[in-house]
């Protein structure tokens, strides 16, 4: 977060797009911002409303938000939002950034701090390809099985987006340094992959999900597992 240390959020109209587990919305209520925190999820709001004080708390989703007028937020903030936004892709995308840009105020500004970890280009240092497979993996578990799961989406795409809806300044600010992973969660990750495997019916395609889990496990050997590609992506209206 200290990326956003720049920003001048006091007594500004903010928008905390995605309340999830409440970091943003802690974050920018301590900067003095006049601050509406949305999900879809109503436990994270219940949750989030107990940890601040002048927040303002609505459940909806976010391609939808009809109930709020236009032109008022000087800021939108999405914090891990995108990549959560997994119900059919691409046009939930659009439609999300299409109300963005719907409530912004002129030249007002679109913050979106996320993950994308297989930009080669940006991260060649520390891309790591056991965690890049891992992810993939999982998420084609969660695709067989008909479950949501987060979405790669390239920073390149998000900007080529925005900038069709008429977004514009958009800069791709940093990719930050890698995160090793714990040992312990790279086991959470390979027992959930395991899980949700067995919940699969062909038994052909259970056993050739388990060997490349297996072959991607063997190729992490004793080195430590990074998790790069925390970029910051930001666009004026
Ligand atoms: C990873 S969490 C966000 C983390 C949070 N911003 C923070 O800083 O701790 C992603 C959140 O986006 C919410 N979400 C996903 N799709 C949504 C949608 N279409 N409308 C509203 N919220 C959505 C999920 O319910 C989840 O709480």
């Amino acid at each position: 977060m200290d990326k956003l240390k720049d920003l001048d959020l006091e007594g500004k109209k903010v928008l905390d797009a995605g309340t999830g587990a409440c970091g943003m919305t802690k974050y920018i209520e301590k900067k003095g911002c006049d601050a509406i925190s949305i999900d879809i999820n109503s436990e994270y709001l219940h949750d989030c409303r107990d940890q601040t004080e002048n927040t303002q708390f609505i459940r909806a989703n976010l391609s939808d938000l009809n109930a709020l007028k236009s032109e008022v937020f000087d800021y939108i903030i999405c914090n891990f939002l995108v990549s959560a936004l997994s119900t059919n892709r691409y046009l939930i995308l659009t439609s999300v950034f299409r109300e963005f840009e719907r409530l912004l105020k002129d030249h007002g500004m679109l913050v979106i701090i996320d993950y994308y970890p297989f930009d080669e280009e940006r991260s060649p240092a520390f891309l790591d390809k056991s965690q890049v497979e891992l992810w993939r993996l999982e998420n084609a578990v969660y695709e067989l099985l008909g479950e949501g799961h987060l979405v790669e989406y390239p920073p390149d795409v998000l900007k080529d987006e925005l900038s069709a809806l008429g977004f514009e300044n958009i800069d791709i600010i940093s990719l930050l340094e890698p995160v090793p992973w714990p040992p312990d969660l790279l086991k959470e990750h390979e027992d959930l992959i395991k899980k949700n495997i067995e919940k699969l019916e062909s038994d052909r395609i259970k056993e050739s999900l388990k060997e490349k889990l297996e072959e991607i496990m063997n190729s992490t050997g004793d080195r430590r597992v990074e998790s790069g590609g925390i970029y910051e992506l930001r666009a004026e209206k």
